[in-house]
């Protein structure tokens, strides 16, 4: 495959769909991108989720902050920054150079185990990263419960356009040019917008569940990935060519968003929930002396 020149490249990335985006440095979104352009994605969610300043967010699975600051930068609202693989430290060095060190937090947490308050959050989102730990029935369970009644959640996640089955399409399962198989094992957490709608709609603690599509996410990403690889700043060898030949018959992007309700209940992910709940004491006559 040829590659773009520097201007196509630049083409490749004006997104009408994404006008805020654009005022963002090109190279940095290179730079900080995990998957497909995170910053798109986060202007697209935030399409729909009515954030206003001073809001407290939490960002799960932040990678490399680029969503954080983005939506301290653009709606003004206080963000906690949460990511486990990446290190807190880079993320703070980016949020300082960015000029939000007034409005986001970083922290290292795990997506199971937030060393935060319950209730805290006007909203919690999460952008390319909830298929990682969110497919469990039980998730959303525990991650509203930092969200106050009333607060918004909002996740943005690769996803199936329709069901897979059990043999992965040969355009995803097997070599594209340079060697890359799109299809990893680890896709099975790409699930479809039904899905998620059950997912979501199951969970009590939420409510006004919608599961959207994202209009041509496959070329979206696509060009992102061209960018990447026209400019050498590709983690991994570009996936553009299955995307192009898929042309969204499989892959895409989905959006999914909800309200909290009043509902409660226990944090199943509590390791001390079995004495919290009295069925955890020791055998009588066994107990240690004071
Ligand atoms: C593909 S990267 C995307 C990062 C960022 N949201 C973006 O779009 O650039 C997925 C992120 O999910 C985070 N992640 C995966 N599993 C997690 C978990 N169990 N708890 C917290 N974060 C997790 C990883 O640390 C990683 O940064």
């Amino acid at each position: 495959m040829n590659r773009p020149s520097t201007d196509e490249v630049r083409s490749l990335l004006k997104k009408d769909e994404f006008p805020r985006s654009a005022s963002y440095d090109q190279d940095w979104m290179l730079d900080n991108q995990m998957g497909p352009n995170a910053v798109w994605l986060a202007e697209w969610l935030c399409e729909v989720l009515p954030l206003k300043p001073g809001m407290r967010v939490l960002d799960l699975g932040c990678g490399k902050a680029m969503t954080s600051i983005f939506l301290a930068r653009e709606f003004g609202v206080r963000v906690w920054a949460a990511d486990l693989w990446m290190s807190p430290d880079h993320n703070w060095q980016r949020v300082v150079a960015s000029g939000m060190a007034d409005l986001v937090c970083p922290l290292k947490a795990e997506a199971h185990a937030l060393p935060l308050a319950q209730g805290f959050f006007d909203a919690a989102i999460s952008v390319d990263a909830y298929q990682y730990f969110g497919t469990d029935a039980l998730y959303l369970d525990y991650l509203s419960r930092f969200v106050r009644p009333g607060g918004l959640l909002g996740v943005v996640v690769p996803g199936l356009m329709q069901p897979i089955g059990s043999v992965v399409p040969p355009h995803l399962a097997q070599a594209q040019s340079n060697g890359k198989v799109f299809w990893d094992s680890d896709d099975r957490c790409f699930k479809t917008a039904e899905f998620w709608q059950d997912l979501w709609e199951g969970c009590p603690k939420v409510t006004r569940t919608a599961v959207e599509r994202l209009p041509d996410g496959w070329r979206h990403w696509r060009d992102f990935e061209r960018a990447l690889e026209a400019t050498g700043k590709s983690l991994f060898p570009s996936d553009a060519e299955a995307l192009e030949e898929d042309h969204g018959r499989f892959i895409g992007l989905l959006r999914l968003t909800a309200r909290r309700t009043e509902a409660t209940g226990y944090n199943l992910y509590d390791p001390g929930l079995g004495a919290l709940a009295g069925v955890d004491s020791p055998e009588p006559g066994t107990e240690p002396s004071p």
